[in-house]
């Protein structure tokens, strides 16, 4: 059987500063969970947690039912791969992949035999007799997740594992990397500061900010009902935030007035008069030229196309509104030039209680 994880109300600090603040976890077996979350928010450090680098100085790590705090990193079966790459620099490409076999004592047919295996499933080709230093940053990341898999793990821990790969490889990559831990039938936790890659490849995602977990969810379930305007934010893209209360309540529907007057219908159970964040992600939002026979009804504004950004699949268009400037993202199909008239629809938005700290400091990337 494969281990579940369970982490339990993990702290660590490094002097003044609080990485993990009461950090509690399960991952399941068989898992692909990405840890997703800005600069410094703890992901290294909780992965550090896990595989036995750094003890924490509460809480507590189970590997399947074994408390593990005092097991140390080569006895709790992990295969890991650092966020600065830490190749053997005097050991060549086959000798880093083959170190673990060859220390754990396998025959050398079957050391040889694993070896090829895993270059074969990373589809490495590479003068297995360069050393670390002669290979590219990419190269040497594909050679250490190569050599974490022929640790013969259960558990894979990757430290931004693709973030040293070109845009496309890594693209490409991390599709093949899924497919490899499920094939293995590994459990894996993956750290990403990039939200598509974790969004595109994990069965659950954990959005981690200021050492806690802000939400836990599938990559379908935080985009649909992110949690806070922060993981609406980091989930999905450029969000358009705005601010407004709730102006009347009528059954399970509110109006909401923003600050420029638009008025918004939707459900939502918050009070009457209450503070709100709405949040309007660009791809809800249908452009049509503006119709001055209409009036304008909920859940719309009127602006003028500002910018146009050509993104290939899709334009950018910056709308300048009563609201102040909306991003808004649609298909080629239509197409608006800079200054036309145009009214903004859309069904589809998130509302929020106005967080305490206010609203920039609640999406800030610190
Ligand atoms: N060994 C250490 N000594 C002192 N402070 C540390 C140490 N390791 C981490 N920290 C601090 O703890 C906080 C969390 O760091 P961590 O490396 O876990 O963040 P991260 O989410 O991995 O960030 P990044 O995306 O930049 O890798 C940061 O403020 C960092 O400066
Ligand atoms: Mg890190």
């Amino acid at each position: 059987m494969m281990p579940n994880i369970k982490i339990i109300d993990v702290h660590k600090r490094f002097g003044d500063v609080v990485a993990l603040n009461g950090v509690t976890l399960d991952v399941r077996d068989g898992e692909y969970v990405c840890i997703i979350g800005p600069s410094g928010s703890g992901k290294s450090t909780l992965l550090k947690i896990i595989a036995g680098i750094l003890k924490p100085d509460k809480g507590e790590i189970y590997f399947d039912d074994s408390l593990v705090n005092d097991i140390p990193i080569d006895k709790r079966g992990i295969g890991l791969v650092m966020q600065d790459i830490l190749l053997f620099p005097h050991l060549n490409v086959w000798e880093n992949i083959t170190y673990s076999p060859l220390v754990r004592g396998l025959s050398p047919l079957l050391v040889d035999e694993l070896g090829n295996e895993v270059i074969g499933y990373l589809d490495l080709a590479l003068d297995k007799r360069m050393y670390p230093d002669e290979l590219s940053r990419g190269a040497q990341q594909k050679v250490a997740i190569a050599r974490a898999l022929t640790a013969g793990p259960k558990i894979l821990l990757l430290d931004e594992p693709l973030g040293s790969l070109d845009a496309q490889t890594a693209k490409e990559f991390r599709y093949e990397l899924r497919r490899l831990v499920k094939d293995l039938k590994l459990t894996a936790i993956h750290i990403t500061h990039n939200q598509e890659e974790a969004m595109s490849i994990a069965d659950k995602v954990v959005v981690l900010r200021k050492g806690r977990i802000e939400q836990v969810g599938t990559p379908l379930e935080l985009y649909t009902s992110p949690k806070t305007p922060f993981v609406c934010r980091f989930i999905g893209g450029e969000a358009n935030f705005f601010e407004g209360s709730i102006e009347s309540r009528e059954g399970l529907n509110a109006i909401i007035k923003l600050k420029g007057g638009t008025l918004l219908r939707t459900q939502t159970d918050i009070p009457s008069g209450a503070r709100v964040v709405v949040a309007l992600r660009p791809e809800d939002i249908s452009l049509t030229r503006r119709n001055n026979a209409s009036f304008p009804g909920f859940n719309s504004l009127e602006g003028i196309i500002e910018e146009v950004h050509f993104l290939g699949p899709y334009l950018r268009y910056v709308v300048d509104t009563e609201e102040g400037l909306v991003i808004v993202r649609a298909k080629r199909s239509a197409r608006f030039m800079k200054g036309e008239e145009v009214t903004l629809s859309f069904n589809v938005f998130h509302i929020f209680p106005y967080p305490k700290e206010g609203l920039r400091k609640a999406i800030a990337y610190e």
